[in-house]
Protein backbone atom coordinates (compact mmCIF):
# COMPACT_ATOMS: atom_id res chain seq x y z
CA UNK A 1 0.00 0.00 0.00
CA UNK A 2 1.44 3.45 -0.62
CA UNK A 3 1.68 5.80 1.74
CA UNK A 4 -0.55 8.90 1.65
CA UNK A 5 1.97 11.15 0.66
CA UNK A 6 3.54 8.71 -2.08
CA UNK A 7 -0.54 9.30 -3.31
CA UNK A 8 0.13 12.57 -4.31
CA UNK A 9 0.52 13.24 -7.67
CA UNK A 10 4.28 15.04 -7.24
CA UNK A 11 4.03 16.82 -10.52
CA UNK A 12 0.36 18.08 -10.18
CA UNK A 13 0.68 20.00 -6.35
CA UNK A 14 -0.90 23.48 -6.00
CA UNK A 15 1.65 26.27 -6.27
CA UNK A 16 -0.10 28.47 -3.52
CA UNK A 17 -1.80 26.75 -0.91
CA UNK A 18 -3.80 29.56 1.72
CA UNK A 19 -4.67 28.13 5.49
CA UNK A 20 -7.42 29.54 7.96
CA UNK A 21 -5.95 28.29 11.02
CA UNK A 22 -9.10 28.44 12.69
CA UNK A 23 -10.41 26.24 15.87
CA UNK A 24 -7.72 26.91 18.80
CA UNK A 25 -10.16 28.65 21.00
CA UNK A 26 -12.79 25.62 20.63
CA UNK A 27 -9.69 23.20 21.24
CA UNK A 28 -9.05 24.65 24.29
CA UNK A 29 -12.93 24.94 25.50
CA UNK A 30 -13.12 21.38 25.24
CA UNK A 31 -10.35 20.60 27.51
CA UNK A 32 -11.34 23.12 29.61
CA UNK A 33 -8.20 25.09 29.22
CA UNK A 34 -8.16 28.98 28.83
CA UNK A 35 -8.01 29.83 25.16
CA UNK A 36 -4.33 30.65 24.63
CA UNK A 37 -3.60 27.38 25.28
CA UNK A 38 -5.39 26.41 22.11
CA UNK A 39 -3.32 28.84 20.32
CA UNK A 40 -0.15 27.99 21.98
CA UNK A 41 -0.83 24.01 20.68
CA UNK A 42 -1.71 25.59 17.11
CA UNK A 43 1.38 27.83 16.85
CA UNK A 44 3.39 24.50 17.50
CA UNK A 45 1.36 22.78 14.04
CA UNK A 46 3.06 25.78 11.63
CA UNK A 47 6.30 23.91 11.41
CA UNK A 48 4.47 20.23 11.21
CA UNK A 49 2.62 22.31 8.22
CA UNK A 50 5.94 24.19 6.51
CA UNK A 51 7.62 20.45 6.72
CA UNK A 52 4.86 18.96 4.64
CA UNK A 53 3.86 21.59 2.59
CA UNK A 54 8.13 21.21 1.73
CA UNK A 55 7.84 16.85 1.06
CA UNK A 56 5.20 17.89 -1.52
CA UNK A 57 7.73 20.86 -2.67
CA UNK A 58 4.50 23.26 -2.43
CA UNK A 59 5.71 26.77 -3.31
CA UNK A 60 3.79 28.97 -1.17
CA UNK A 61 1.95 28.56 1.42
CA UNK A 62 0.26 31.60 2.83
CA UNK A 63 -1.34 31.44 6.71
CA UNK A 64 -3.97 33.39 8.27
CA UNK A 65 -2.98 34.41 11.57
CA UNK A 66 -4.77 37.99 12.64
CA UNK A 67 -7.58 39.23 10.82
CA UNK A 68 -8.24 42.90 10.88
CA UNK A 69 -11.25 41.59 12.49
CA UNK A 70 -9.39 39.96 15.34
CA UNK A 71 -8.89 43.21 17.11
CA UNK A 72 -12.54 43.02 18.59
CA UNK A 73 -11.37 40.51 20.35
CA UNK A 74 -10.54 41.02 24.40
CA UNK A 75 -6.62 42.89 24.31
CA UNK A 76 -5.61 39.85 27.13
CA UNK A 77 -6.21 37.68 24.03
CA UNK A 78 -4.68 39.79 21.59
CA UNK A 79 -1.56 40.73 24.04
CA UNK A 80 -1.10 36.91 23.98
CA UNK A 81 -1.28 36.31 20.07
CA UNK A 82 1.45 38.74 20.15
CA UNK A 83 4.04 37.46 22.94
CA UNK A 84 3.35 34.32 20.57
CA UNK A 85 4.16 35.15 17.42
CA UNK A 86 7.10 36.50 18.88
CA UNK A 87 8.47 33.52 20.67
CA UNK A 88 7.38 31.25 17.69
CA UNK A 89 10.04 33.62 15.80
CA UNK A 90 13.10 33.81 18.08
CA UNK A 91 12.42 30.16 18.36
CA UNK A 92 12.18 29.13 14.79
CA UNK A 93 13.34 31.87 12.46
CA UNK A 94 16.75 29.96 12.91
CA UNK A 95 15.18 27.05 11.92
CA UNK A 96 13.16 28.47 8.77
CA UNK A 97 16.12 30.33 7.32
CA UNK A 98 18.05 26.58 7.63
CA UNK A 99 15.90 25.20 6.03
CA UNK A 100 15.47 27.76 2.71
CA UNK A 101 12.10 29.21 3.81
CA UNK A 102 11.94 32.93 2.48
CA UNK A 103 9.36 35.01 5.36
CA UNK A 104 6.55 36.99 3.69
CA UNK A 105 4.54 39.29 5.54
CA UNK A 106 0.87 40.33 4.33
CA UNK A 107 -1.47 42.56 6.59
CA UNK A 108 -0.96 46.58 7.44
CA UNK A 109 1.53 47.00 10.02
CA UNK A 110 -0.29 50.43 10.86
CA UNK A 111 -1.57 48.95 13.92
CA UNK A 112 0.82 46.21 14.67
CA UNK A 113 2.96 46.68 17.95
CA UNK A 114 6.00 47.84 17.51
CA UNK A 115 8.06 44.58 18.59
CA UNK A 116 5.85 42.81 16.47
CA UNK A 117 6.66 44.73 13.57
CA UNK A 118 10.27 44.22 14.17
CA UNK A 119 10.06 40.35 14.30
CA UNK A 120 8.35 40.14 11.06
CA UNK A 121 10.78 42.82 9.31
CA UNK A 122 13.93 40.97 10.68
CA UNK A 123 12.43 37.59 9.70
CA UNK A 124 11.49 38.89 6.37
CA UNK A 125 14.72 40.46 5.15
CA UNK A 126 17.08 38.20 6.95
CA UNK A 127 15.34 34.81 4.59
CA UNK A 128 14.94 37.35 1.63
CA UNK A 129 17.54 35.61 -0.42
CA UNK A 130 16.12 31.89 0.40
CA UNK A 131 14.75 30.40 -2.71
CA UNK A 132 12.98 27.57 -0.96
CA UNK A 133 9.49 27.26 0.56
CA UNK A 134 7.41 30.95 0.36
CA UNK A 135 6.01 31.41 3.80
CA UNK A 136 3.11 34.37 4.04
CA UNK A 137 2.19 35.19 7.49
CA UNK A 138 -0.80 37.22 7.37
CA UNK A 139 -0.95 39.29 10.10
CA UNK A 140 -3.37 41.72 10.47
CA UNK A 141 -4.75 41.18 7.55
CA UNK A 142 -8.32 41.88 5.96
CA UNK A 143 -8.44 41.46 1.96
CA UNK A 144 -10.93 44.26 1.42
CA UNK A 145 -8.30 46.31 3.56
CA UNK A 146 -5.58 45.08 1.00
CA UNK A 147 -7.69 46.06 -1.82
CA UNK A 148 -7.83 49.36 -0.85
CA UNK A 149 -4.30 49.98 0.51
CA UNK A 150 -3.24 48.47 -3.34
CA UNK A 151 -5.49 51.32 -4.99
CA UNK A 152 -4.06 54.20 -2.76
CA UNK A 153 -0.27 52.76 -3.61
CA UNK A 154 -0.98 52.91 -7.13
CA UNK A 155 -2.47 56.14 -7.30
CA UNK A 156 -0.02 57.57 -5.56
CA UNK A 157 2.45 57.09 -8.16
CA UNK A 158 -0.17 56.94 -10.97
CA UNK A 159 0.58 59.79 -13.66
CA UNK A 160 -2.59 61.87 -15.15
CA UNK A 161 -5.40 59.93 -16.88
CA UNK A 162 -3.06 56.73 -16.03
CA UNK A 163 -5.99 54.04 -15.96
CA UNK A 164 -5.93 51.02 -13.06
CA UNK A 165 -5.83 47.49 -14.44
CA UNK A 166 -5.88 43.92 -13.00
CA UNK A 167 -2.34 43.69 -13.57
CA UNK A 168 -1.26 47.19 -11.50
CA UNK A 169 -4.19 45.63 -8.89
CA UNK A 170 -1.85 42.49 -9.01
CA UNK A 171 1.22 44.05 -8.85
CA UNK A 172 0.44 46.48 -5.81
CA UNK A 173 -0.67 43.51 -3.34
CA UNK A 174 1.05 43.09 -0.32
CA UNK A 175 2.97 40.04 -1.42
CA UNK A 176 2.76 40.97 -5.35
CA UNK A 177 5.43 38.16 -5.90
CA UNK A 178 2.82 35.40 -5.23
CA UNK A 179 0.55 33.64 -7.54
CA UNK A 180 -2.83 33.58 -7.36
CA UNK A 181 -3.78 30.62 -4.49
CA UNK A 182 -4.98 27.27 -6.16
CA UNK A 183 -6.16 25.54 -2.83
CA UNK A 184 -7.43 27.15 0.60
CA UNK A 185 -7.71 24.99 3.16
CA UNK A 186 -10.07 25.95 6.47
CA UNK A 187 -9.79 23.82 9.82
CA UNK A 188 -12.93 23.90 12.24
CA UNK A 189 -15.59 23.12 10.42
CA UNK A 190 -16.84 26.66 9.41
CA UNK A 191 -17.59 27.22 5.46
CA UNK A 192 -16.78 30.85 5.06
CA UNK A 193 -13.55 32.55 3.78
CA UNK A 194 -13.62 35.64 6.49
CA UNK A 195 -12.08 38.51 4.29
CA UNK A 196 -8.88 36.18 3.40
CA UNK A 197 -7.32 36.88 -0.22
CA UNK A 198 -10.45 37.64 -2.11
CA UNK A 199 -8.90 38.69 -5.31
CA UNK A 200 -5.98 35.97 -4.90
CA UNK A 201 -8.94 33.23 -4.48
CA UNK A 202 -10.97 33.60 -7.37
CA UNK A 203 -10.00 30.53 -8.83
CA UNK A 204 -9.20 28.63 -6.03
CA UNK A 205 -10.21 25.34 -4.74
CA UNK A 206 -11.59 25.15 -1.10
CA UNK A 207 -11.59 22.15 0.65
CA UNK A 208 -12.94 23.00 4.26
CA UNK A 209 -12.20 20.71 7.02
CA UNK A 210 -13.82 19.50 10.55
CA UNK A 211 -10.67 19.22 12.41
CA UNK A 212 -9.62 21.80 14.74
CA UNK A 213 -6.11 23.38 13.84
CA UNK A 214 -4.57 22.14 17.21
CA UNK A 215 -5.22 18.58 15.86
CA UNK A 216 -3.86 19.58 12.08
CA UNK A 217 -1.70 16.66 10.86
CA UNK A 218 0.47 16.25 7.49
CA UNK A 219 -2.02 13.26 6.92
CA UNK A 220 -4.57 16.61 6.08
CA UNK A 221 -2.65 18.33 3.92
CA UNK A 222 -1.91 15.47 1.36
CA UNK A 223 -5.62 14.45 1.73
CA UNK A 224 -6.33 17.76 0.59
CA UNK A 225 -3.87 18.04 -1.73
CA UNK A 226 -5.26 14.26 -3.37
CA UNK A 227 -9.01 15.85 -3.23
CA UNK A 228 -7.19 19.04 -4.78
CA UNK A 229 -5.88 16.96 -7.20
CA UNK A 230 -9.33 15.08 -8.19
CA UNK A 231 -10.99 18.32 -9.31
CA UNK A 232 -11.82 19.59 -12.63
CA UNK A 233 -10.42 23.05 -12.59
CA UNK A 234 -11.80 25.15 -16.00
CA UNK A 235 -11.27 28.75 -15.70
CA UNK A 236 -14.56 29.19 -16.98
CA UNK A 237 -13.35 27.50 -20.32
CA UNK A 238 -15.03 23.79 -21.19
C1 LIG B 1 -7.94 30.79 15.03
O1 LIG B 1 -8.56 30.18 16.10
C2 LIG B 1 -6.77 31.63 15.42
C3 LIG B 1 -7.01 33.07 15.36
C4 LIG B 1 -8.06 33.68 14.91
C5 LIG B 1 -5.91 33.90 15.86
P1 LIG B 1 -9.75 30.90 16.87
O2 LIG B 1 -9.17 31.71 17.99
O3 LIG B 1 -10.61 31.66 15.93
O4 LIG B 1 -10.52 29.66 17.46
P2 LIG B 1 -12.10 29.47 17.54
O5 LIG B 1 -12.65 29.71 16.16
O6 LIG B 1 -12.60 30.47 18.52
O7 LIG B 1 -12.28 28.05 17.99
C1 LIG C 1 -10.21 33.81 10.68
O1 LIG C 1 -10.73 33.16 11.79
C2 LIG C 1 -8.95 34.52 11.04
C3 LIG C 1 -7.82 33.69 11.39
C4 LIG C 1 -7.75 32.37 11.37
C5 LIG C 1 -6.65 34.41 11.78
P1 LIG C 1 -11.83 33.83 12.73
O2 LIG C 1 -12.12 32.83 13.79
O3 LIG C 1 -11.38 35.17 13.17
O4 LIG C 1 -13.04 34.00 11.73
P2 LIG C 1 -14.62 34.07 11.98
O5 LIG C 1 -14.87 35.12 13.01
O6 LIG C 1 -15.03 32.71 12.46
O7 LIG C 1 -15.20 34.37 10.64
MG1 LIG D 1 -12.22 31.18 14.83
Amino acid sequence: MPSLKDSVNKSAVPRHIAVIMDGNGRWAKKRGLPRADGHRKGALVIETLMDAAMDLSVGCVSLYAFSTENWSRPSTEINALWELLCSFFAEKLPVMHKKGIRVYHSGSKKRLPARVCSVIDKAVKQTAGNKGLKMNFCLNYGSRQEIVDAVNNWSAKAGPGEKFTQKKMAQNLYASDLPDVDLLIRTSGECRISNYLLWQCAYAEFIFLKVLWPDFKPSHLYRAVIEFQKRNRRFGGL
